[in-house]
């Protein structure tokens, strides 16, 4: 069979896992059918869900893993604040590349980012009684909300579409002001959209900290990855925008997986402010006999959760660090490669009618990246990912993200050929026959 594929093939494996509606799937779900579908057509799709690395992980960490194997390190726990070396490196890299002083004793390793989160959640949840609530701007990485809802915590979320700019802060300002707001949460570049928020919105944000004292998890999954400046060299302007200018209310989260492309290891750092990290919470000490943030996150929260990270990540992590610091390894130049299948692929996809649903930062139109969202003539959410599906396309909705725009995200990962440059062009094209078909 070929595309497209008839839609009670699409039914039957839907039904077979008990789902009605392809866009209400989660992302491993998604993929779980994209992978059914590609049996029943006998053809391979084009995988847009799934935001695997799709480049080769950083040999410097590689090799300085291998190393600390080989030296034996595989049998001793690590120290759950994290390898003296890593912190020492991780305060070194903040600085040549956000240019923000962290101390290293405030920037402990996590088992990926997604540990990070869960933790900081839990623990912000539990510093203040009268602060029950994380806010989260959406569209955003859909299991920061779900960390909160496991660990039945409260939170409140809304679309950015119609608040950037100056009316972020009317929008911040109707959530913080009801005083229950203890963190907000949100990943810049942003996954799903690539949204890259301004210094302005930034700056209010940081303000409304400051008025609320509101804690800022800042999620630097894919830093440095808006290539409209040159943010690869160490030390030198351009930096990465961040919060931290306007407020010392903030934690950032790290991760390795997407900027090293070391997703496997599981390895990110968080890094407290050097005042967060210090500050006493007489709810905490009350429950746990110890009142610092930084502390606890690390001898309360991380104890009893994993007992600190994978020892030899710890070294490639350093590693990777340090060799960008250094500017021997030049990670920027590396994942500067999504961009470029980004401009491509979008290309594509703005030949055959769909649009770009979040465009503009500011002025600017938005930076080519990691991820992009694609509308197609107002069609729902559910409607538009059926029938890509169908023509051999699987992508997520932008329902599942937060976002109240009808449409889906296109990860541009794993478009590394030009097989899928070639059969995305033709997929759309079929994908449109259909639309034309169903008149
Ligand atoms: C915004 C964001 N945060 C965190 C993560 C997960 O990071 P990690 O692999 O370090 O857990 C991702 C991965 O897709 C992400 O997009």
């Amino acid at each position: 069979m070929s595309f497209p594929i008839k839609q009670q093939v699409l039914n039957d494996i839907l039904a077979k896992r008990d789902l009605t509606d392809v866009s209400r799937t989660t992302i491993r779900q998604c993929a779980a059918i994209a992978a059914e579908m590609e049996k029943a057509a006998g053809e391979k799709f084009l995988r847009l869900e799934v935001g695997v690395p799709g480049l080769a992980p950083g040999q410097v960490g590689v090799d300085a893993q291998k190393a600390a194997l080989d030296n034996g390190i595989a049998s001793i726990y690590p120290a759950i604040s994290g390898l003296p070396e890593l912190k020492e490196n991780a305060s070194r890299f903040i600085k040549a590349f956000i240019n923000v002083d962290i101390n290293p004793e405030c920037i402990i390793p996590t088992v990926g980012s997604m540990q990070a989160g869960m933790n900081l959640t839990l623990e912000c949840s539990q510093l203040d009684p009268k602060k029950d609530t994380m806010l989260y701007i959406n569209p955003g990485f859909a299991p920061h909300m779900m960390q909160a809802a496991v660990q039945g915590i409260k939170y409140e979320q809304f679309d950015i579409f119609s608040y950037r700019g100056e009316k972020l802060r009317d929008k911040l300002e109707e959530y913080c002001s009801k005083g229950n707001i203890v963190a907000l949460v949100y990943s810049n570049p942003n996954n799903p959209t690539w949204v890259c928020l301004t210094d302005e919105e930034l700056q209010i944000i940081g303000e409304m900290a400051n008025k609320y004292d509101m804690i800022v998890l800042e999620d630097h999954a894919y830093m440095c990855m808006d290539f409209r400046t040159d943010k690869s060299v160490p030390f030198e302007p351009p930096f990465q925008p961040t919060v931290a200018r306007y407020t010392d209310n903030y934690v950032f989260m790290i991760s390795g997986s997407k900027i090293f492309s070391y997703a496997g290891e599981r390895i990110a750092v968080v890094a407290f402010s050097n005042k967060l990290f210090n500050r006493e919470y007489p709810a905490l000490r009350e429950r746990y006999n110890i009142g610092r943030m930084g502390d606890n996150f690390i001898f309360t929260y991380l104890y009893v959760a994993s007992s600190g990270t994978s020892h030899s990540a710890q070294h490639a992590l350093s590693a990777m660090m340090k060799a960008a610091a250094d500017g021997t390894y030049k990670f920027v130049d590396e994942v500067r490669e999504y961009g470029r299948r980004a401009k491509i692929t979008k290309e594509i996809f703005l030949k055959y009618g769909f649009s770009i649903i979040y465009d503009k930062d500011g002025d600017n139109d938005l930076a080519d990246g990691f991820y992009y969202t694609i509308g197609y003539h107002g069609m729902s959410d559910s409607e538009l990912l059926n029938d890509l599906m169908l023509c051999g396309i699987s992508a997520i909705t932008l329902n599942t993200t937060g976002s109240k725009q009808p449409g889906i995200r296109a990860c541009v990962s794993q478009l590394n050929s030009e097989w899928h440059i070639q059969a995305l062009d033709e997929r759309l094209k079929l994908f449109v026959e259909l639309q034309k078909s169903k008149k």
